[in-house]
C-alpha cells in the first residue's frame, strides 16, 4: 500500500511483502526468457520501470547478462535515475512517458517486454487495447511478461482472452493462492506489425482514480483477504523504519501546534493495533458487540504520548503488529465475518474483515503524517 511510487518501491525491501513476493515470480519469469533466448543480442523494452528491480536484479546474475540491451522508460524522474545508476552498460533508461509509442523509438522491435506494475494504474479500456498494440513493438517470438491484481472482479481472465486473440500463446501464468497478484508470460506466434511511433498505448491514470480510495494516502479498502495480514507486517515495519529516522528531538516535534509529532502518531498507532487486537478477540466471543470507541485525543494527553521512549514505542508496536497479523493468520472464514459493531466513520456492523483492513488503512495514513 502506498503514498506515492517511491514509498512504492520501499515494500519492495520488507520480505514477505506481497511486492517482494511478486518481485521473485517476476524475476523468475525473466530469468526463464532469458534462458530460453536465441544466442546474440536480447533486445528488451520496459515500461513504467520504476527503479527497474525486475530486469536490473536479475541482471547482476544472469548468464546472459551482457548480450541484453534496451530501454526502461519511467516517467518519474528520481526513480529514473535509481534505475540509471544501477543499470549496466547497453541499458538505457528514458525518463519518459511509457504510454507514448515515441518513447520506444529506437528501442524496438524487443525480444522482451516487461509490462509490469502498469495494468491495475490503466483503465481495462486501454489494457485490453494496448494488448492489441503490444506487436508493434515486439520482435518475432517476443516473451511479454505482465501483472495485474486480481481483485473483485477480477480482470486476469479478460486479459489472458486478449493475448490470445492479440496472437501470443501463454507461457505460464501465475496466480499465487494467498496472494492477489497474477504474473503472465506470453510469447508473440503470430507476425509482428509494423512499429509507429505516433500511437497512444494508454494513459497511466492510477490505482486511485480506478479503486475505492482514501483521497488523503490513496489506500484502496479493495484489499484481498489473503493479502492483509501481509500488508499488515510490511507497513508496520515501513511506519517503525520511517520513526527510526527522525532524531529525538524532531521525534516530539509537532510541525503544527494542532498536529501530532511523530511520536505521538507512532503512539497513536501502536494503541491502534492494540484495540484492534482486543476487538477482533471480542467479536469472537460475543455476538455483534458495540466496540467502545477508543478515545484517541484524549489518550494523547493522558498516556503522555510524547513523553515515551521512543525505542520502546518501536518494541511495543512491532509486537503488537505481530500479535494482531498473526491472531488474523489463525481465523477460519467465519471468524473472518464475524462482526461488531464500529463507531468510525459513521456507527456501522463491521466485519472483522473490514477492521484488519481498516488497521492497514491507520498504518499507511499516519506513516504519511509523520513529519
Ligand atoms: C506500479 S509502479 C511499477 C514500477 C515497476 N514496473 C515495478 O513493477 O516495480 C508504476 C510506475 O509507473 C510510473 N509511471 C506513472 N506514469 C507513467 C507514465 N506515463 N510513463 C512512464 N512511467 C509512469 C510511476 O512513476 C511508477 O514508477
Amino acid at each position: 500500500m502506498t503514498h506515492d511510487w517511491h514509498e512504492w518501491h520501499e515494500a519492495y525491501d520488507h520480505e514477505g511483502s506481497p511486492l517482494a513476493r511478486r518481485l521473485a515470480v517476476v524475476q523468475q519469469c525473466i530469468a526463464t526468457a532469458l534462458d530460453t533466448a536465441s544466442p546474440g543480442p536480447i533486445r528488451f523494452v520496459s515500461m513504467c520501470a520504476g527503479e527497474g528491480r525486475d530486469l536490473l536484479g536479475v541482471l547482476e546474475h544472469h548468464p546472459r547478462r551482457a548480450d541484453v540491451r534496451g530501454r526502461l522508460v519511467e516517467l518519474d524522474p528520481a526513480l529514473a535515475a535509481t534505475a540509471r545508476a544501477r543499470a549496466p552498460a547497453g541499458i538505457e533508461v528514458q525518463c519518459a512517458d511509457a504510454g507514448a509509442t515515441s518513447s520506444y523509438r529506437g528501442a524496438v522491435p524487443a525480444d522482451l517486454v516487461l509490462v509490469c506494475g502498469v495494468f491495475g494504474n490503466i483503465t481495462d479500456v486501454d489494457m485490453l487495447s494496448m494488448i492489441d498494440l503490444l506487436p508493434t513493438l515486439c520482435a518475432p517470438n517476443a516473451t511479454v511478461i505482465w501483472t495485474r491484481h486480481r481483485r473483485p472482479p477480477d480482470a486476469t481472465p479478460g486479459v489472458r482472452r486478449r493475448f490470445a486473440q492479440s496472437g501470443f500463446a501463454e507461457v505460464s501464468f501465475h496466480a499465487p493462492e494467498s496472494t492477489m497478484y497474477a504474473v503472465g508470460v506470453h510469447r508473440l506466434t503470430s507476425r509482428p506489425h509494423p512499429f509507429r511511433s505516433d500511437v497512444r498505448l494508454f494513459d497511466f491514470v492510477g490505482f486511485r482514480a480506478l479503486d475505492d480510495v482514501c483521497s488523503e494516502c490513496g489506500f484502496t479498502y479493495a484489499v484481498g483477504r489473503a493479502e492483509i495480514t501481509p500488508w499488515l507486517r510490511s507497513d508496520a515495519h515501513a511506519f517503525v523504519e520511517k520513526l527510526g529516522r527522525f532524531d529525538d528531538v524532531s521525534v516530539r516535534t509537532r510541525p503544527e501546534p494542532d498536529v501530532w509529532s511523530p511520536l505521538e502518531y507512532a503512539c497513536h498507532v501502536r494503541d491502534v493495533l492494540r484495540i484492534q487486537t482486543e476487538r477482533i478477540l471480542l467479536a469472537q466471543e460475543e455476538v455483534e458487540p458495540v466496540f467502545v470507541p477508543m478515545g484517541r485525543d484524549e489518550r494523547v494527553v493522558k498516556d503522555r504520548y510524547n513523553e515515551q521512549d521512543p525505542a520502546q514505542v518501536i518494541a511495543e508496536f512491532l509486537s503488537l503488529a505481530d500479535v494482531l497479523a498473526s491472531l488474523l493468520d489463525g481465523l477460519d472464514v467465519a471468524g473472518w465475518e464475524r462482526k461488531g459493531v464500529y463507531n468510525y466513520p459513521e456507527p456501522a456492523l463491521r466485519t472483522v474483515e473490514w477492521i484488519a483492513i481498516h488497521t492497514t488503512h491507520e498504518l499507511l495514513h499516519h506513516r504519511g503524517d509523520l513529519r
